[in-house]
């Protein structure tokens, strides 16, 4: 089993950000998670929070097929999943750029959060 290694190392900060924003007994919670990859991390928020409803995303379907086709904590290509700090096509890296494209749409950058590895976990707001 091939885990991206990135993804587990993130799964861990990443949900104690959201505890910290969710109420795992809350029901009626909607949760959008965009670029699911092969849906690891968001296998792994649902455990903690199983009255939400996840919807995961992606541009690549060959990712969304994967992942509903599949354990989703699973990639049977090591170039697209495991390595995503190689490649300059994934996420979004100027966080200057995502607080104007917030304030444009109503989102008031609220929070940043330093993940592992030099990511960064931005709490967004609606004004
Ligand atoms: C590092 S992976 C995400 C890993 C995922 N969080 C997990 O748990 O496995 C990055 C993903 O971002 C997706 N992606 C890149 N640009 C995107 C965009 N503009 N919209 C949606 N997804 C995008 C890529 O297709 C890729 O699957």
């Amino acid at each position: 089993m091939l885990v991206a290694a990135a993804a587990e190392r993130n799964k861990v900060p990443i949900l104690r950000v959201l505890q910290q924003y969710m109420d795992p007994d809350q029901r009626g919670l909607r949760v959008l998670e965009v670029a699911s990859g092969a849906g690891y991390h968001v296998a792994h928020f649902a455990q903690a929070f199983p009255h939400a409803e996840w919807q995961p995303s992606d541009v690549d379907q060959r990712c969304l097929d994967r992942g509903s086709s599949k354990q989703q904590d699973t990639c049977s290509n090591p170039k697209r999943c495991s390595s995503p700090t190689g490649n300059p096509e994934w996420g979004l890296r100027d966080t200057a750029l995502l607080e104007d494209l917030g304030q444009a749409s109503g989102l008031l950058l609220e929070r940043m959060v330093d993940m592992p590895a030099n990511n960064k976990c931005l709490i967004f707001r609606k004004q």
